[in-house]
Order: structure tokens, then sequence, then C-alpha cells
């Protein structure tokens, strides 16, 4: 036994889960800054530590076992441990790892994805969502020769430092609505590349094009995300703001990036599918790795051609150690080949009915709030109407309103769902009964967050 491990506390077990979440959490804050690898996961007073799961059930550390409603964030729409996929991964696991050699599983995965999304004739693939945008503004770059990009205030790409800026700026920060302020989200990001960023708000379709044309000359793409502001939002784009976004940038020559990192599972042939609209660059991410960590970029093999190496050095060149690793094009493979038309349409039924459940949750316990859908997507918010843009959701919410959005993610665990942000991810393993389970649940919670109460571990 390493001198390390002889350190580990006696009853520690990963894989059994002997020993409790707070327990653990003390480990981990020895060792990591503030105990987190991911400040997604950030909870007050410590994060709930995963051990096992079995389709839409997650078991933590204490031995509390929930209905996973995040789905690691988008990414897992089958739920936890999809046989298909689980047999595929056993297999390539002693198969193959990771190669310094393609295999045809990235082959079929490209297929499966060109056949399905009609703008996407070619495709690379990468590690992350992060990763895609990352190299899908490369791409616009080379292909339009121009540096600049635009992006929504208030929209999130990913880590990229250029596309984090003004992700969640304050008031005293966003300067006038006609022109933005480029606010750095870490510290130490250099204002020349903030100098790179221009901004514009959802659903103003003068604003954008206003923008768009003072920027032409330095613009070469323009990222979004099709469904709207950021995940766990609930703050759509009118389909008016995406169709005119598509036909303003056309017209300046600008790259329109179709950020599908989540919005993929909007529907068999994405959000884009859904909404007719056909952006020049797509970027994938989540639920197309089946579970395990992926990314892509795909659009028509004219922009794509800045990736191509048959004359030379090519425009963008992309590389990386585990790009294409066999593991996550096998499961992401499988995962998405279970993804039929008909599986999408369960998955929107699915997201109807507890958008209907939810929706009388709020009004039986007379708690101010709406319910908003898309597909397997569902946002509880607690704001009278859903806000327009960035700005607006930032001015609805009151200090009162986000208490109670705080305490109800706790008070959810209490009641047996894993949530986050309120949100609502849905997953082909999550049944009839525990959609109507879920929203006793909620109802349960938002009786008690109404007396007062402050939920699990305050
Ligand atoms: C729209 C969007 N783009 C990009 C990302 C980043 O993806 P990843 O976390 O895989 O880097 C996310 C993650 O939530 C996302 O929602």
């Amino acid at each position: 036994m390493s001198e390390r491990s002889s350190q580990q506390a006696p009853d520690s077990d990963p894989v059994q889960g002997t020993t409790g979440s707070g327990v653990l959490f003390e480990r981990a804050r020895a060792v990591m800054p503030s105990g987190y690898t991911r400040n997604m996961l950030v909870t007050k007073p410590y994060p709930h530590y995963a051990v096992h799961a079995d389709g839409c059930l997650i078991t933590d550390a204490d031995g509390r076992t929930r209905i996973d409603w995040v789905n690691n964030f988008a990414s897992l729409i089958h739920g936890h441990n999809k046989r298909e996929v689980v047999d595929t991964i056993a297999a390539q696991a002693s198969r193959l790892l990771s190669a310094t050699m393609p295999t045809e599983w990235e082959i079929l995965l490209a297929e499966l994805l060109v056949e399905r999304i009609a703008s996407v004739e070619q495709v690379r693939f990468m590690n992350s969502g992060t990763e895609a945008n990352l190299m899908a503004i490369k791409a616009a770059r080379a292909y339009s020769g121009r540096s600049k990009v635009a992006k929504l205030e208030g929209g999130y790409h990913g880590q990229y430092d250029l596309l984090e800026a003004s992700y969640l700026p304050t008031p005293a920060q966003w300067g006038e609505r006609e022109n933005p302020s480029v606010i750095a989200h870490n510290l130490g990001t250099p204002q020349s590349l903030l100098d790179e960023l221009v901004l514009f708000p959802l659903n103003d379709i003068a604003q954008m094009q206003a923008t768009l044309e003072r920027h032409a000359s330095e613009v070469g793409a323009v990222i979004i995300d099709p469904v709207g502001l950021s995940l766990g939002t609930g703050v759509y784009a009118r389909p008016e703001f995406i169709e005119a976004l598509r036909e303003t940038t056309a017209k300046l020559k600008i790259v329109l990036i179709f950020d599908e990192v989540w919005s993929l599972r909007g529907g068999y042939r994405g959000t884009q599918g859904e909404l007719g609209i056909q952006p020049d660059l797509t970027t994938m991410g989540k639920m197309i790795g089946g579970g395990l960590p992926i990314g892509a970029v795909g659009g028509s093999s004219e922009v794509m051609s800045v990736f191509s190496v048959e004359n030379g050095e090519p425009a963008v060149k992309h590389s990386g150690t585990f790009t294409g690793n066999p593991m996550s094009m096998a499961a992401g493979f499988v995962a998405m080949s279970l993804m039929t038309p008909d599986a999408f349409n369960a998955l929107a039924a699915q997201g109807e009915r507890l958008e209907e459940g939810l929706s009388r949750a709020l009004y039986d316990t007379r708690t101010e709030g709406h319910v908003v859908n898309r597909g397997s997507m569902t946002n509880l918010l607690f704001t009278p109407h859903t806000p327009v843009d960035y700005r607006e959701l930032y001015t609805q919410q009151t200090p009162e309103r986000a208490s109670l959005a705080r305490r109800m993610q706790k008070l959810a665990a209490a009641e047996g769902l894993h949530v986050l942000r309120n949100m609502f991810v849905g997953s082909t393993a999550i049944s009839v009964a525990h959609v109507d389970q879920t929203i006793d649940a909620v109802t349960r919670a938002l009786v008690r967050a109404k007396r007062g109460e402050d939920g699990e571990g305050a």
C-alpha cells in the first residue's frame, strides 16, 4: 500500500460508498481548492457524493436515492447505465481504450450526425463542448478572414475565456443597452481578448442588426444557442429572432455558429431541425458522447475545408491526444442510434406531462412563478413571466425569488429529487410514474418552502 492510500479513511470505498458525503468533503478540501474540481457542483454545506446509479435513480454516499433530473447537465439522454451503451463500452474497453490510430467508430458517429443534421456535411470531433466552440471560432475566423466574435449578452458557451465574457454581468457593469460593455468573467483576462468580443441582446432584432452592421468589417462569427440564453435559465429565443439572425449574418458574410452542445436534444435533427434554420457551423457535445466526454464541430464541406490537410498546411490545425477516442465514439454512436424519432417524441410527451404537473403544483400551492418547456427540458421559474433577455432575467431575480429558488433545490433533494437550478432534464429512463412522483415531490417541497423551511443540510 502506498503512503498516500494508507492516509485514506479506513472505511472509504468509492464503489460501495461506505463513507458519508461530509467525511468525503473534508478529504476533498485538503487536496482541491475549496474541495471542488467542478464549480457547478458547489452545494452548502457539502455536495452529495455519487456512488452508483440505475436508470433514472442515483444513489449518494449517504445512502439516499433520488430521481436524477440533471442527467449530468443534459448529457445522459438515456439516464444511467443504459444496457446497450454499457455493454458497448465494456466490450470496447477490453478491445482498445485509445490509440494514435483512427477507428471505425468515429466514421459511424460522423455518418449518423451527417445523415440527421441537414447543415452538417462534415464533422470533426473534440473532447468537450468548450473545445468544440473554441475550434468553431478558429474555423470561422479562418474562413471569414475576420477575428471578432459576436454573442448574446448573458450567453453561455463553455469555458473559453473569450466566450465566457459577459456571461453574468451585473447592472453596475453592463453599460448601455445599445452598446453593452464586455465584462471579463475571470480576473486577469487580457483586455486585448475582450476587445475581440461584440455583444447584442436576445430577442431584439433591430439591436442585433444594428450591432452586426456596425461591426460587419471586423466580425467573422456569431455564436448562439438556438434555444435561447443559456441552459437552466428558461429564457428562449423567439424563432423570428433566430431567423433574422440567419438572414443578417448571411447578408454580412458572417459565419453563423449554432451552439447545439445541449440543444441537439431538441429533436431528431437538433433544435435547428425543429426551427428549419441552417447555420454555417454547428457545435455539439454532451448527449452525442453517450455519457463519455465529447465535442464536435460540423458544417458544410466548404466551411469545414479549413481543417483540410490535402493541400499542405491546413488553415486551422486540429489534433488532440484523446480526439476521436474509440470509447466516446462507440458510446455516442450506440446512444444516438437508440434516439429514434419515436424516442424524441416520447421525451417531448414526458416534458409536457411534467410541465402541466409543475404548473398545477405552483397553482395549488399559490406560489408565484411559471413553468416553461421545450422537448425534454423543463424549467420551474419563480418570476412573474418569462424574461425576454439577460437584463430582464437579472432584474426579475429579486433576493426573495433567488432565495426561494435556492431553497427549492435543497427541499427537492430532501423530497427525493436530484435537480439543479430548478431545471428538469428528461431522459428515456424516466417513466410516467417517475414524472408523477416528481410532481408530488415538488408540490411537497413548495409547501415546505412557503412555510420557510430551508431544505437539506441547511
Ligand atoms: C450551450 C453550451 N455550450 C457549451 C457548453 C460547454 O460544454 P462542456 O461542459 O462539455 O465543455 C455547455 C455546457 O453546459 C453549454 O450548455
